[in-house]
């Protein structure tokens, strides 16, 4: 077993962490007052090839292994959560769910556009009553020969409004329950699209989240992803990918306020000495340290089982549990250690710690990831 980086790894992760200081530190705390979309940064990393990593460079990808995607996601969550969920999305949810089950038509037409940025992917499964109970769709695609009539409403889109594509999951057939569900590219640009209301958010308020309307929305068959009623699996195993990516932005959150509350322990001074030498203070970071260390491995575990084409979704469910957990606990400790400086946003913790939350409930939440594990260990 080989625990080091090659150097292609290495240089992906530095450039990532460059981008990071360069481009997304100046401007974090407004955009998460203002909640901005940082979308000429994301632009740029579209351009530097971090939101199609994975995909093959025939479609303008980056041909790069997960491994490499884990690295990128922790430096760029490390700093601006906001912009590494909507590389997330588009890179673990739109990219790979376009090249892995997509038609080479699908692909030349939306999937060359996705990796580079000049699109931008949303992928559309949950509803005010259907997140987590992902089966009970309300959303309707009508089959009218050559094209689905689709109806209904998304809610919590990340990318809502930068989105240009959405990956809408939709039932066809009600009869048939998860059989009877399509998964369906659905430009925003098409009559009866509408992006409706942005979320307020506790935290990733540089991130877009919408709900989005259907209303007689005329989708061509060429626009379905896989066969008839592929749609509910195609969810399923999209999200396998997708808890990686979402396990990784946790990870950064997590490292990124262990490195400030690091750094400020070396500087702050009480009782006459740096507090980093009070043992209360060292045990915190020790206990820091080691989480993060364990929600690493995880991820590296379930990108490398990935890039192995082993099954992975256990794995990528306990990283993902593992990793927001972890992001919850570190950050809490990071304010902690900061002290009444912690509680204030000019020290970056406070907004760390909020953003940590939605990463035990998007993508499945914490309780899901249980029961995924919970099943693959019931058999
Ligand atoms: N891979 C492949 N197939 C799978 C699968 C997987 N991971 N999980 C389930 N399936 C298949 C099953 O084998 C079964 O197929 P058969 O009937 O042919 O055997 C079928 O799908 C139905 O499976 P279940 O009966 O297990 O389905 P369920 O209704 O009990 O649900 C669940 C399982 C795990 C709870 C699932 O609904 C789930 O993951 N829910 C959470 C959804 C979620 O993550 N939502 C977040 C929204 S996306 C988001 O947040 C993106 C963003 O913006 C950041």
């Amino acid at each position: 077993m080989n625990f080091e980086l090659t150097e292609e790894h290495l240089m992906i992760q530095q450039a990532a962490r460059d981008f990071a200081q360069t481009e997304l530190l100046p401007g974090v705390i407004e955009r998460d007052h203002n909640q901005t979309v940082a979308i000429e940064q994301i632009k740029k990393l579209g351009e530097l090839g971090f939101l199609g990593m994975m995909v093959d460079p025939k479609y303008n990808g980056g041909g790069l292994d997960t491994i490499s995607y884990v690295l990128a996601m922790e430096e760029i969550s490390k700093i601006d959560a906001s912009v590494s969920v909507c590389m997330s999305v588009n890179n673990s949810l739109v990219c790979w769910g376009l090249e892995t089950f997509g038609s080479e038509e699908q692909k030349q037409k939306y999937l060359t556009k996705l990796a580079t940025g000049e699109m931008i992917g949303a992928f559309c499964l949950s509803e005010p009553e259907a997140g987590s109970d992902a089966t009970s769709q309300r959303t309707t695609a009508e089959d009218k020969g050559d094209h689905y009539l689709v109806n209904g409403t998304k809610n919590w889109i990340t990318n809502g409004n930068t989105a240009d594509v959405y990956l809408v999951i939709a039932q066809t057939d009600k009869e048939k329950g998860h059989r009877g569900i399509n998964a369906l590219i659905v430009e925003k640009k098409w009559d009866g699209v509408t992006v409706g209301k942005k979320e307020d958010k506790m935290g990733i308020r540089g991130s877009d989240t919408h709900s989005i309307m259907f209303q007689d929305v005329q989708v061509p068959k060429e626009n379905r992803i896989g066969e008839d009623g592929f749609g509910f699996k195609f969810a399923m195993k999209t999200l396998d990918g997708g808890r990686i990516g979402i396990a990784s932005q946790a990870l950064g959150i997590a490292s990124g306020a262990y490195e400030l509350a690091l750094k400020y322990s070396k500087e702050r001074k009480a009782f006459g000495k740096e507090i980093m030498h009070h043992q209360a203070i060292a045990f915190k970071l020790a206990d820091m340290a080691l989480e993060i260390e364990a929600a690493r491995l995880l991820c590296l575990q379930a990108a490398w089982l990935k890039d192995q084409h082993k099954p992975y979704g256990q794995a990528s469910a306990m990283a993902k549990l593992h990793a927001s957990r972890t992001a919850m606990n570190v950050t809490t400790e990071a304010v902690q250690v900061h002290g009444g400086y912690g509680y204030v946003k000019e020290y970056h913790v406070e907004r760390l710690m909020r953003d940590a939350k939605i990463t035990q409930i998007y993508e499945g939440t914490s309780e899901i990831q249980k029961l995924v594990i919970a099943r693959n260990i019931l058999g």
